[in-house]
């Protein structure tokens, strides 16, 4: 089994090293980088590509191991109807890398507008989406210095904000942000702050994450959240406006606790006694949820009861949980 993994990793390595040499050889591929502002040295540091517009470019790589099963075992290769063809064509490539540095899957991004706009690796037996962290080896030493870790939607937000000198920056893959990608995090740093993009599916996104940190989140840790504007995220932002922007956002960046109450008051008349109501109810489950901060819960509880204009501890009664007057 091991040694089988080791074969796949040998092959996506393969792979990776020729989508290299084909986006040096790429004018679309380099001027596409170009345009969006991806300096050489960044190129080289996430180890991008370029896979040609060709069904089965990956044969002069592979040669007769084209037909091996082993090219389908690592999502490069697909068959269908008896014909084999390559998976990613005509796409930058952006290898991802478990933390020991190997290639483990690719994303892969159409050229200017397309369907889909990424097109991700499968799960294979070395690429567990749920579990896999982007730029956590190339943001590696970055994320130890810092001591935080930036976790924000996307391949390009993370590559730019690298290159304008976050390299703690990080994304989920292709899924959304889960309890498991946040405990890998918080083994490596006590901050993590949530910076997802500014529209809607983005703002979506935090409160998920929101959601995902509450029973993960310990009393000596720290989450924070980024809301950009509307119609920017990081990568966006930063081009835009420079990283000095980037900068003030982590700066104005709202504490968990802030962003709990803001993101739950939202939409409810909190002047009334149903709005203040509903806002409880929605608040339970989370609150609850917080099994490993349980100072950070009596704070935040302390928090809610002047908003729903209740004691303390009348909360703690009507959600079931102890009240630590001392807290
Ligand atoms: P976005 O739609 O925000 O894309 O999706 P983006 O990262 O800003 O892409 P650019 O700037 O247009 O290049 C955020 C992330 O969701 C995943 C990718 O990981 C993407 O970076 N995604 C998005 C997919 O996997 N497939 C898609 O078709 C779209
Ligand atoms: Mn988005
Ligand atoms: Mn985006
Ligand atoms: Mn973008
Ligand atoms: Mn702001």
């Amino acid at each position: 089994r091991r040694e089988r993994s080791e074969s796949l990793s040998d092959l996506m390595l393969k792979a990776q090293n020729f989508y290299i040499a084909e986006l040096a050889k790429s004018q679309i591929g380099l001027s596409y980088l170009k345009e969006r502002q991806i300096s050489e040295a960044t190129r080289q540091k996430f180890g991008l590509g370029y896979s040609p517009d060709n069904w089965q470019a990956l044969e002069a790589v592979f040669g007769e191991k084209y037909s091996s099963k082993a090219l389908e075992d690592c999502g490069l290769v697909i068959t269908k109807d008896g014909h084999r063809y390559d998976r990613f064509r005509g796409r930058v490539m952006f290898p991802i890398r478990n933390p020991r540095g190997q290639v483990i899957g690719f994303g892969a991004r159409v050229i200017g507008k397309g369907e889909p706009k990424y097109l991700n690796s499968p799960e294979t037996d070395i690429f567990k989406k749920g579990q896999e962290v982007y730029g956590l080896w190339e943001g590696r030493e970055a994320i130890r210095k810092a001591g935080r870790a930036i976790v924000c939607e996307g391949y390009m937000d993370v590559i730019q904000l690298s290159q304008a000198g976050f390299g703690e920056a990080v994304a989920a893959l292709g899924t959304a942000i889960g309890e498991a990608h946040i405990r890998k995090l918080f083994k490596i740093v006590p901050q993590i702050i949530f910076s997802f993009d500014g529209d809607d599916a983005g703002r979506h996104a935090a409160r998920r994450a929101l959601e995902q940190a509450l029973p993960v989140i310990t009393d000596t840790q720290e989450a924070r959240f980024i809301l950009l504007p509307p119609e920017h995220d990081p990568d966006s932002l930063i081009k835009a406006e420079g990283s000095e922007a980037y900068e003030r956002e982590i700066q104005h960046s709202f504490p968990l606790s802030t962003f709990f109450i803001d993101s739950l008051k939202a939409g409810k008349s909190m002047g009334t006694p149903e709005g203040r109501s509903q806002f409880l109810a929605e608040a339970k489950p989370l609150l609850l949820s917080m099994k490993e901060a349980p100072v950070l819960r009596q704070q935040l509880i302390g928090s809610i009861g002047l908003v729903v204009r209740m004691e303390p501890a009348e909360i703690c009664s009507l959600i079931g949980i102890p009240f630590a007057a001392a807290a």
